[in-house]
């Protein structure tokens, strides 16, 4: 697959809601009751981080959850994307790019979000083709300034900020002209997750896909 191919899709993923969640199953036994929630809410686009031994079977047991569209986060390694792509991921998220994990994904045929966190990585990025970037972390990196002012010079790229966003904030990033949608873990607390409160989980995902965008 090529770059600019994987941008149009993950650029599709993100049309589906302003945001999408970045999830950290610790029990694959959440892993479906917590799509169905997210999905109900309005939120279809769903990024399980792959931080925990839970993960993959998360990823597994979600894609098969009616509505829903089942990406992998924290992808580091070629190994990652092969086994995520293995697990039924049908995207990719990466806090970051190197060669070989832009290799991988194009071999593999996995749409990236791959990451940037300054113009020069950008940049690169957009050299290569990749025209769709997380930018991340997006609060620790300047956030809304940070991203307005990269709309001037690099009006190409279109971002996913990552990393600090949140119910306060959300809104603002959305209206920026260079953000596509915004990813984060609000809309499911680890707390929601333990008490299998799905009903919270639900309700924070309906404020969320409720968001306006620019
Ligand atoms: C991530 O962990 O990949 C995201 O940055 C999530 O960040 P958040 O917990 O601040 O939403």
């Amino acid at each position: 697959m090529t770059p600019e191919h994987a941008s149009d899709l993950v650029a599709r993923v993100c049309a589906l809601a302003p945001v999408i969640p970045v999830l950290v199953v610790e029990d694959a036994g959440q892993a479906e009751p917590l799509a169905r929630a997210l999905v109900a809410g309005g939120l279809p686009a769903l990024e399980v981080t792959l931080r925990t031994p839970a993960a993959l079977e998360a990823i597994r047991l979600m894609a098969a959850v009616e509505g829903g569209v089942v990406g992998a986060g924290t992808l580091l390694t070629e190994r990652d994307v092969e086994a995520a792509k293995e697990a039924g991921a049908t995207f990719g998220v990466s806090p970051g790019a190197t060669r070989r994990l832009l290799d991988a994904a194009e071999a593999n045929d996995l749409p990236l979000l791959p990451g940037a966190a300054t113009p020069s990585e950008a940049m690169a990025l957009l050299e290569r083709g990749y025209s769709v970037q997380k930018f991340f972390p997006a609060e620790a990196n300047g956030g809304i300034p940070t991203l307005r002012a990269w709309a001037g010079p690099l009006p190409q790229v279109r971002f996913c900020p990552t990393g600090g966003v949140g119910a306060a904030n959300a809104r603002d990033y959305l209206a920026l002209s260079n953000v596509i949608c915004v990813g984060g873990s609000w809309v499911a607390p680890a707390a929601a997750l333990r008490a299998g409160d799905w009903g919270a989980v639900t309700a924070l995902a309906a404020e969320a896909a409720a968001l306006p965008r620019a």
